[in-house]
């Protein structure tokens, strides 16, 4: 389905999404995010209706997922997406590609591209990999997580699950709270919430807190508990040691003591706060395990759920140049 471009969240004559690749937030206009998070709606529904297999529009197209930094959630979703949508999905793993043989990012993306895919989905743990794949390949990458970078289908997915439990985005008091320093879903989801107009807060010790991060429109704490005051959302973070030279909290034990997410600790938020978690978790160090399976507020696993809608909405969306849909060549 293609929206015409009088769609209430697009600027006047705006295209809906003049882009060849999802590469990052940053690129995105309000309006266009607010588009693909339209469009992920309807997969929503379909999905729970079980209808969605049935749909076939990416029939005939090769999805290759080049997973090359360990993935559950977002690998899954990528596939269960694409195959959804009717395309046929292949998947790349770093320990059974040729990276572990010494082969440049380059000649892989140009073997990639050889094997003439519609498009490609690309995790890599180097900030900027993906970007230069994308330059290299005649087909729209999309990317799924480039070191400390970007993951721009995470923080649409949270921007959907906020939505759809808030009803809105705009003046919510959003808390981020952890590892930012290492957490390419904290940087996605500054520029995604704070430009749909909420009030977003960076949460963390000042080791784990970058010295620029007020230039991405939020306020920074190192105190948790005035970062949760009156928060409508909190969004943890893990600790991302395996992006960590060295050590930048001095123990797992002391770490829950002061920012961990406790229920004396949810107390100091709005009586209906949201507990978010983009995965995967490790309790009892950034987050009480009670507090992460409490239903009524957590919506970790409906984030996993919205997850396949949002893939869903940008692979479909991606490929319609390329399927040759009017309205976007
Ligand atoms: C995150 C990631 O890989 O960036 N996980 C995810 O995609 N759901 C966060 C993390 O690894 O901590």
């Amino acid at each position: 389905m293609v929206r015409a471009p009088s769609h209430p969240a697009l600027a006047d004559g705006a295209h809906p999404f003049p882009h060849d690749h999802l590469l990052g937030i940053a690129a995105l206009k309000p309006w266009e995010i607010a588009f693909l998070l339209d469009e992920a709606e309807q997969w929503v529904d379909l999905n729970r209706a079980g209808a969605a297999k049935h749909d076939g529009r990416l029939a005939g197209l090769t999805q290759i997922n080049a997973f090359f930094e360990n993935s559950t959630r977002t690998l899954l979703s990528f596939e269960i997406a694409g195959k959804r949508l009717g395309a046929d999905v292949v998947n790349l793993g770093v320990s059974g590609s040729s990276v572990k043989k010494g082969e440049t990012l380059l000649d892989t993306a140009t073997t990639l591209n050889a094997m003439r895919p519609d498009v490609i989905v690309i995790r890599h743990a180097a900030s900027g990999a993906v970007q230069l794949i994308s330059e290299k390949v005649d087909c729209p990458v999309l990317n799924a997580g480039d070191g400390r970078h970007e993951h721009p289908t995470q923080a649409l997915l949270d921007a959907l699950t906020i939505r759809r439990r808030k009803g809105r985005i705009a003046g919510l008091k959003v808390a981020i709270c952890g590892d930012i320093l290492h957490s390419r879903v904290a940087r996605s989801n500054f520029l995604l919430l704070a430009g749909q107009g909420a009030e977003v807060r960076a949460v963390a010790p000042p080791t784990l807190l970058p010295e620029s991060v007020e230039a991405l429109g939020v306020t920074a704490f190192t105190d948790m508990d005035e970062g949760l005051d009156g928060a409508d959302v909190v969004m943890m973070l893990r600790l991302q040691t395996e992006r960590m030279a060295g050590a930048y909290v001095p123990s797992t034990r002391e770490y829950f003591h002061f920012h961990g997410l406790t229920e004396a600790r949810l107390a100091r938020a709005a009586p209906d706060v949201l507990v978010m978690h983009p995965g995967p978790m490790n309790r009892g160090v950034e987050i009480d395990g009670a507090i992460a399976d409490d239903i009524a507020r957590s919506a970790v696993t409906e984030q996993v759920e919205m997850g396949v809608a949002v893939r869903m909405a940008c692979l479909d969306v991606l490929t319609r140049r390329r399927r040759g849909i009017a309205g976007w060549a």
